[in-house]
């Protein structure tokens, strides 16, 4: 399971038992979302090369470091994915967003693409992926092969709860991936969904059903 990262930061954990909560409703769950996402943000740029500059402060010059190398991309697979882009940009508001649209078809239980809005540079860009749930990860790995044929070579996928199922799956269709999970479900059910999880991520973050 090398390159899959699981976040236990306590806050991550314990803002994932507050989102995993029935009761927990649509307004409390898109907030917590948010903030689950900021903390990830902050893992998963952990990374990022640096470089020196000098600056001036008010006593004397000095050398301090500056973000250097690729600009960032953030790409929700809709619509879930949206609850996650707000935290993301909290903490890198200087990355642009992309959006790819996939719905798993209920009864195949097979992502169908609906849309798909990328950066003109996106190939130049070290993009993550970002979706609460990776159930069988039909839907991250069609939404990474969609964005990896329009010229995307560095991505990254970070979702809240993922099934051992989906991280496989994804490990498997796209190895260059690191994975970044705040926890590894027990397993799917017979509808494929997480168990424990969540529920439905997308119904939750907007009150559907
Ligand atoms: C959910 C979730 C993922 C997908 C995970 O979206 O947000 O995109 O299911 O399942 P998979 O790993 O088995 O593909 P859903 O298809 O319910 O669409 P929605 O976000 O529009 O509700
Ligand atoms: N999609 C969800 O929103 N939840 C699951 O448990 C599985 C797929």
């Amino acid at each position: 399971m090398d390159k899959v990262f699981v976040m236990d930061h306590p806050l991550i954990q314990h803002k994932i038992t507050l989102i995993r909560d029935k009761n927990t409703g649509s307004k409390e769950f898109r907030e917590v979302v948010k903030e689950i996402a900021m903390l990830m943000a902050y893992e998963v740029t952990r990374n990022l090369p640096l470089e020196e500059v000098e600056v001036e402060t008010p006593v004397c010059k000095t050398k301090s470091k500056v973000l250097a190398g690729r600009k960032l991309g953030i790409i929700p697979i809709l619509r879930a994915g949206l609850g996650m882009v707000d935290g993301m940009l909290s903490l890198i508001p200087a990355a642009k967003v992309g959006h790819v649209g996939l719905y798993r078809d209920p009864e195949t239980l097979e992502p169908v693409e609906y849309y798909c809005k990328l950066p003109a540079d996106v190939e130049e860009r070290d993009l993550i992926v970002v979706d609460p749930m990776l159930a069988t990860g039909g839907s991250a790995n069609a939404a990474i092969q969609f964005i990896k044929d329009r010229g995307a070579t560095s991505i990254r996928l970070v979702c809240l709860i993922a099934a051992p199922e989906g991280v496989k799956a994804v490990r498997e269709a796209h190895p260059d991936v690191d994975i970044y999970v705040a926890a590894v479900d027990e397993k799917l059910n017979d509808h494929a969904y997480i168990i424990p999880g969540l529920g439905d991520a997308g119904d939750r973050l907007f009150g559907t059903k």
